[in-house]
């Protein structure tokens, strides 16, 4: 095989050696950091494949860059909101993302880990300790809040909110609220979650995890009304995209203690932490706020996972099948 595939990172080497064990010619940007866009527009030229990180936007310049024989952008991402799929659509390029069942697991893991570091103060108390604050027990010291009684709610319930719910009904104790654009009975027979509208959702739950891809529909999901309508002293979560909360409403909701805390692994104006400064900087010292690098997918197994998914999606496409994770 001829085609040639251009990856504008390094990955996981599983999916590098399956293209390569079927002769196709991949380079490889070989900065340690995101390839500047120049670059990005110059090497992409000529190629029939785009192996892209969700870091980049792929617009109709790249497009038009790569030439006529650019026939599939994968991403290395389940998220393909950097992606212009319009003018793929256009140009009869193929869209594949790298959803599997790995990515699901490890982000519904991540989720789980910062809900539960949220209601037992574990980073705070962690930090406290080992600044040498740590004096002796106290009946008062670092109060968290348990799990067990509570109201989860879900929001989005694909892959990945599927498996909070399915670990999260699974022993802890909690009443699980779910909210979606549809009714998935399977959720509701097998793990109890009762289907809510979003407000509804939002009155009742003690903790809200966000779980919906970025659309315009779910741009600023969450702002300053739907803060309004949480619970006094409830927890949010976001391993999803940055931008379905309003991060200056956050920092509203936070300062006027309508929230108890919140964690992120994703922001809205990523690397920051949001929008504006200020709420950036706010965010960075506020202790009821946990925050994590968008790593909530980083493990070996399911970075792996996610290098072959690519790679089996290029080789189906260039041999003419169709690629399972199509999403244009
Ligand atoms: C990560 O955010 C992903 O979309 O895979």
């Amino acid at each position: 095989m001829n085609e040639k595939v251009f990856l504008t990172r390094e990955i996981p080497d599983e999916g590098i050696k399956m293209l390569k064990r079927a002769e196709l010619k991949v380079e490889i940007y070989e900065g340690d950091k995101l390839i500047p866009r120049r670059e990005l527009l110059r090497r992409v030229k000529g190629k029939n494949v785009i192996l892209s990180m969700l870091t980049e936007k792929i617009d109709k310049q790249v497009m038009n860059a790569a030439g006529p024989s650019l026939k599939m952008i994968a991403n290395y991402a389940v998220g393909f909101d950097n992606i212009d799929l319009t003018a793929a659509k256009q140009r009869g390029i193929a869209v594949v993302n790298a959803a599997c069942p790995e990515i699901s697991e490890s982000v519904a893991e991540h989720t789980i880990a910062l809900l539960f570091a949220l209601a037992h103060r574990i980073v705070e108390g962690d930090h406290f300790t080992r600044t040498g604050k740590y004096k002796g027990w106290e009946p008062k010291l670092l109060l968290g809040t348990d799990i067990i009684g509570k109201t989860l709610g879900i929001v989005g319930s694909g892959g990945i909110g599927t498996n909070v719910i399915r670990r999260m009904s699974d022993g802890f104790g909690v009443s699980i609220l779910y909210h979606d654009v549809q009714h998935n009975t399977k959720l509701e027979k097998k793990f109890g979650a009762k289907f809510v509208t979003l407000p509804q959702l939002l009155k009742h739950s003690d903790f809200v995890s966000l779980h919906v891809p970025l659309l315009p529909a779910t741009h600023h999901l969450i702002s300053d009304t739907q803060f309004k309508l949480m619970k006094p002293m409830s927890f949010l979560i976001n391993t999803a995209r940055g931008p379905i909360i309003d991060s200056a409403a956050l920092v509203r909701a936070l300062k006027t203690k309508r929230l108890a805390g919140a964690a992120l692994d994703v922001f809205e104006n990523e690397p920051a932490f949001a929008r504006r400064k200020e709420d950036a900087n706010y965010l960075q010292h506020a202790w009821n706020v946990i925050l994590t690098p968008h790593t909530a997918s980083a493990t070996i197994e399911t970075r792996q996972a996610m290098s072959r998914i690519a790679a089996w999606n290029i080789l189906a496409y260039i041999s003419g099948k169709i690629p399972a994770n199509l999403v244009r």
